[in-house]
């Protein structure tokens, strides 16, 4: 039985799904801590507190998933709070995959879910100075810093919640939420919302979830990528590391750019590879609470100012 999610906020969001967990509910509990990131102003990257895009105004993605038959996403929610709690109804309630835009703003109203104010006063604050100074995000001060420890802000410039669960029954589950990229072109959509790219559960074999630069997660279809390399046999740990070393090779890369891979096997083993440092996985399990330090880094060294790595 055990927990994880993608960054040291995820500590608190695990302790909310972990009732769940013990209950059996793996998808009650990945939905739990997703709602949970979903509702804290200080998170910038999720929910509520989440950095709207250039127009000012937030838009939510988010995903859960059981199996390849049983999961379900939404994307540019704009008046919901809890896109994963959305794309669950998508998956109990719908034939689809994938709601996009007002439409799935729509569906959620006929589901019932009550439409909330997305833009917390912490981000609208973020957005004004971001406007006024044409456009440079920095990163110490625009929000960055207040969900996660130095260490962690000092590095990272987006992310998001992926949380993956194997409940006492055996059950995997995962989920995704994030408000996607800071300031981004209205309509952009990354990878969290899409099954395959943010998020991937095969019960036989295991689950994956990405954090970070969603193009460069997406582009290599990344959470597929980690649990289809389990399925032909790689551990957890071989898995990631070679789905950041993908990604490594695959890009020009650019010095905000992050890329993290988290996997857990049907058996509970879990393993976690970051493009660059300052991530943390947030672990719950039999042994407690904790945030543990990525096993694999493809690039430990700060980029240079031009985007190059120092060596
Ligand atoms: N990883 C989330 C996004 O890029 O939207």
């Amino acid at each position: 039985m055990r927990i994880v999610s993608t960054w040291s906020f995820g500590l608190a969001a695990n302790e909310a799904a972990w009732p769940h967990l013990v209950a059996g509910k793996a998808l009650d509990a990945v939905e739990a801590a997703c709602i949970y990131a979903e509702m804290a102003p200080d998170i910038d990257s999720v929910g509520f507190g989440g950095l709207p895009d250039s127009s000012g105004r937030v838009s939510l993605d988010g995903c859960v998933m059981l199996s390849p038959s049983c999961c379900g996403g939404v994307a540019g929610v704009r008046t919901h709070l809890h896109p994963v709690s959305v794309a669950r109804r998508v998956m109990e309630r719908t034939p689809h995959l994938l709601l996009v835009g007002q439409d799935a703003d729509d569906f959620a109203d006929r589901e019932g879910f009550a439409r909330a104010e997305l833009l917390a006063p912490g981000a609208r604050e973020a957005f004004e100075r971001w406007r006024v100074e044409g456009g440079v995000i920095d990163q110490s001060r625009d929000g960055a810093s207040r969900s996660l420890p130095a260490d962690e802000a000092r590095w990272r410039h987006h992310d998001t919640i992926g949380c993956l669960a194997l409940d006492a029954r055996g059950t995997l589950a995962g989920a995704c939420s994030t408000s996607g990229t800071p300031y981004k072109i209205p309509g952009r959509v990354g990878d969290s919302p899409i099954i395959g790219q943010g998020l991937y559960v095969e019960p036989a074999v295991g689950a994956a979830t990405a954090t970070g630069t969603g193009e460069l997660i997406a582009g290599i279809c990344g959470a597929f990528l980690v649990v289809e390399s389990m399925r032909r046999g790689a551990t957890p740990l071989e898995a990631v590391r070679d789905a950041v070393l993908r990604v490594a090779a695959s890009y020009r890369l650019e010095p905000q750019h992050q890329a993290v891979f988290l996997a857990l096997s049907k058996d509970g083993t879990f393993a976690h590879a970051a493009l660059r440092p300052g991530y943390r996985t947030s672990v719950m399990d039999l042994a407690g609470p904790r945030a543990v330090e990525a096993d694999f880094i493809a690039l430990p060294e700060a980029p240079t100012e031009s985007g190059a790595h120092a060596r």
